[in-house]
């Protein structure tokens, strides 16, 4: 089998190319494909045996009954017991890399609101949706299903809408009436939960307070709205390939009453990562790795294909990052991060703008290698 029909799943490049075509022709996503009646995972979302859930050394049917990621009490950081919340941060951020927030201040109504308007728009009438269906990435408001379609070796089984909500969120007549009266609302309070969660990890870097704000990490903020609509063949496909994410920071609201399907990479395998109740799951991003010199760590995680033969789930991820719009800023490890501490003693990474991180992970695509590999310094 010649390299590019193994890439291509083991069929013919031009039959590949005009199936994903014909697909991203629908504008329907993969909700679409359910609504049709498909009782098959079509070639276009098949995965290799290696990224497939079926080699996870944790898969979602084992008990994770206490999980590995950390709940912190963020009302604690107020308190007296901030030194405290500022170690836990630190020990989540340098180990697994993920860290569930409780007590964020964020009204449960709200996050159970952001879901729901979520689910509704993706449980409109074809039309409704294809009116905002897009792969321009100038656009505010975009939804599609497989950001990477035409990239990456496997699509995923689910739909997205993106809306780029920081510093310039759109219109309120822009967003889809299913969303308008929450989108910008959360977006507002995710943001004043980032802020506090940026302070804690300056301070987790012995940096000021606020270092990593002063730096315009969280200047930018990009949803990401997933639909994950159930799949008669789950171990064939996943809803989210293996990634880290291309953020400073990101902060996941994922759905309770979903049977879960995040998964982390940690050294024993495969994770399950459930959702806690009116928790906010913070992660580590890509860029953060980079300014902290690799004391942070961007952990891969991935979404097993949703079991359920009836119900959907969704998530709400926002990517907090500068402004990816207009920042020339060139990010690199931070100076004091080099010399002092534990640090490596030199830069593990060359500095990288925005615009240019995000096009190299876009033009990757979701394959399986970290997007971070391309700025590695070797020494
Ligand atoms: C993401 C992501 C996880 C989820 O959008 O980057 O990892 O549970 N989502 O939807
Ligand atoms: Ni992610």
């Amino acid at each position: 089998m010649s390299t590019t029909e193994e890439a291509a799943g083991g069929y013919d490049y031009d039959r590949r190319l005009s199936e994903l075509k014909a697909f991203d022709d629908t504008k329907a996503g993969v909700k679409g494909l359910v609504d049709a009646g498909v009782t098959t995972v079509p070639t276009i979302f098949r995965h290799h045996r290696q990224d497939g859930p079926q080699v996870s050394s944790s898969s979602s049917s084992s008990c994770n009954t206490i999980s590995v990621i950390p709940v912190i009490d963020l009302s604690a950081a107020d308190a007296a017991a901030r030194e405290e919340v500022v170690a836990q941060v630190k020990a989540a951020a340098e180990t697994v890399g993920f860290f569930q927030l409780v007590n964020h201040g964020v009204p449960g109504e709200l996050l159970s609101e952001m879901l729901a308007s979520v689910r509704r728009f993706n449980e409109e009438a074809p039309e409704t949706k294809r009116a905002y269906y897009t792969r321009d990435a100038r656009r505010k408001l975009r939804f599609n299903s497989n950001f990477d379609l035409f990239q990456s070796p496997a699509a995923n089984w689910r739909d997205t809408l993106f809306c780029e909500a920081a510093p310039e969120p759109p219109r309120a007549e822009e967003l889809p009436p299913a969303v308008r009266h929450v989108m910008l609302e959360y977006s507002g309070a995710a943001r004043e939960v980032a802020a506090r969660v940026l302070a804690l990890l300056s301070e987790a870097l012995g940096l000021g307070p606020g270092h990593l704000a002063g730096m315009g990490c969280a200047d930018g903020l990009s949803l990401v709205c997933n639909y994950y609509p159930p799949c008669p063949e789950p171990d064939l496909t996943l809803g989210c390939s293996a990634h880290s994410d291309p953020s400073f920071l990101t902060l996941l609201l994922q759905d309770e009453h979903a049977q879960g399907g995040l998964q982390a990479l940690l050294a024993s395998g495969w994770v399950d990562v459930p959702p806690v109740p009116g928790a906010l799951l913070v992660n580590v991003g890509d860029l953060l790795q980079l300014v902290s010199n690799g004391r942070f760590r961007s952990v891969e995680h991935r979404v097993v294909a949703n079991r359920s033969r009836d119900t959907a789930r969704v998530s709400v991820a926002c990517f907090f990052n500068a402004d990816i719009a207009r920042s020339t800023r060139l990010y690199g490890p931070i100076a004091e991060l080099i010399t002092s501490g534990d640090g490596a003693g030199r830069a593990l990474y060359r500095s990288v703008t925005v615009p240019e991180f995000l096009a190299h992970y876009d033009k990757k695509g979701l394959d399986g290698r970290p997007a971070l590999h391309h700025f590695q310094l070797l020494q």
